[in-house]
């Protein structure tokens, strides 16, 4: 007998109801007639979808847990329906040697109560090739930090890694172009106006660092990931240089999406996260998501006291974990956004680009990870209840329909109607 039969699982956008089987923490059978198993769960007709995976987390742990750390930051995964989370190496220390890796590798394993993978810190070009065997997810590489000469070397040292199981590593950018903004910076410093923070770092401070890594894609042959793709100018970049043979894909998070500049008027350093909000006309769209590879939250946590410093000196990020899911839905819920985006954006684009080799589908043999959805259920975002330590989000107040009810991983529930309970994080490059 199996361990666990999922009853009534609506799955979208096939729109058929099935019966899931799953074992040893496996999907074993997805039929349309009831399996016996050992316990049963009634998913009673809500949509079911795999795991959620997030590319682009901010744990803060080790160095910044008064932020946030691996436990926190995974409860308000489960919270949000993500399975899965590939957390940044900006970190105190940062995750850019074997040794750090191996050390942040560990200290998450104890905490995380869902699967996890890390980005390696590209600065440290001594360390790269010793990095690389420990499979990050991807070598991480802020251009708003360096000169392009050293971007080159940077781009140069991993070019020269071997493959490994048959993947060339992935160049993950925060695309912004160091010397614009720091001009641009300069220029409109003195102004203490919220609103005034997008034009220090205007969308072609993007579209700049995006040609440029488009250019070195070409010159070095690297799989290049443009994380949080702010304008539509760039998605259309990325996408032409896809066609010409580059491979480049594209993220979005649901902040650039979904708020735009009016929001710093509103919340102020709340909503201050780089690459900025973009104006109406700039932005990503709800009907640029067709032209995206993925959906990254960007989850950056801070404190409500450094957040509520003025807009120059506040830290940029905006948790994204807990509301993410609930955004979107809304989106699906009136009819802007499809449930094939919603898989292809989430679950299955992620895990392809990533090697996430279990996760992303409701297949045979992948990983028994799911996220219940509720599409009728309604909410009102309320970061005061976040499982995050950051409690603020530039979304409260939002009223929101749709909602993760449950999320199982590996077979396990490990959240339920907003409760969460234990269980094992994995790292998934094992
Ligand atoms: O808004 C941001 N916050 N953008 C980044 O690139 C870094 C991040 C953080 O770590 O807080
Ligand atoms: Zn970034
Ligand atoms: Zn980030």
């Amino acid at each position: 007998m199996l361990d666990l039969c999922l009853s009534n699982c609506k799955i979208v956008p096939e729109n058929i109801t099935r019966y899931i089987g799953v074992d040893g923490g496996k999907i074993v059978s997805i039929k349309r007639t009831p399996i016996s198993a050992g316990k049963n769960i009634d998913i009673s007709g809500n949509i079911i979808l795999p795991g959620l995976i997030d590319a682009h987390v901010h744990m803060r742990d080790p160095g910044f847990t008064y932020k946030e750390d691996f436990r926190t930051g995974t409860e308000a995964a489960a919270v949000g329906g993500f399975t899965t989370v590939l957390d940044m190496p900006n970190t105190k220390p940062p995750t850019n040697t074997v040794r750090t890796f191996k050390e942040k590798i560990n200290i998450a394993k104890d905490k995380c109560i869902v699967d996890f993978g890390l980005h390696a810190g590209a600065d440290d070009p001594t360390e790269i090739k010793e990095l690389a065997k420990l499979k990050p997810a991807s070598f991480k590489i802020f251009m708003d930090l360096y000169d392009d000469d050293y971007l080159m070397d940077l781009f140069c040292e991993i070019s020269k890694i071997p493959e490994i199981n048959g993947s060339k590593p992935i160049v993950s950018l925060h695309a912004e172009d160091k010397e614009i903004v720091e001009r641009c910076t300069k220029k409109f410093k003195e102004n203490l106006n919220p609103i005034i923070y997008a034009n220090a770092r205007p969308p072609y401070a993007e579209e700049v660092a995006v040609s440029k890594a488009i250019i070195m894609a070409n010159k070095y042959d690297l799989n290049v990931h443009i994380c949080h793709t702010s304008t539509g100018k760039s998605l259309n970049m990325i996408n032409s240089a896809k066609k010409n043979g580059i491979n480049i894909t594209s993220e979005i998070t649901p902040h650039h999406l979904f708020l735009d500049p009016s929001y710093l008027d509103m919340f102020g350093s709340f909503a201050k996260t780089n690459p900025p909000l973009r104006n109406m006309s700039d932005k990503v769209n709800l009907i640029d998501l067709c032209k995206a590879d993925i959906i990254g939250t960007d989850h950056a946590p801070h404190t409500i006291e450094e957040k509520k410093d003025n807009i120059w000196n506040a830290p940029p990020g905006i948790p994204g974990l807990e509301t993410a899911l609930s955004l979107i839905m809304t989106g699906v819920n009136r009819g802007k956004i499809s449930f094939g985006d919603v898989r292809r954006l989430l679950c299955e684009n992620p895990a392809k680009i990533f090697n996430l080799k279990n996760k992303g589908f409701i297949k045979y043999g992948m990983d028994a990870d799911f996220v219940v959805v509720d599409m009728k259920k309604r909410d009102v975002i309320k970061p005061e209840n976040f499982h995050s330590k950051a409690h603020y989000s530039p979304f409260e107040g939002k009223k929101v329909r749709g909602l993760p009810i449950m999320t199982i991983l590996r077979g396990e529930v490990v959240m339920y109607d907003g409760t969460v309970f234990e269980a094992n994080g994995k790292y998934v490059y094992n």
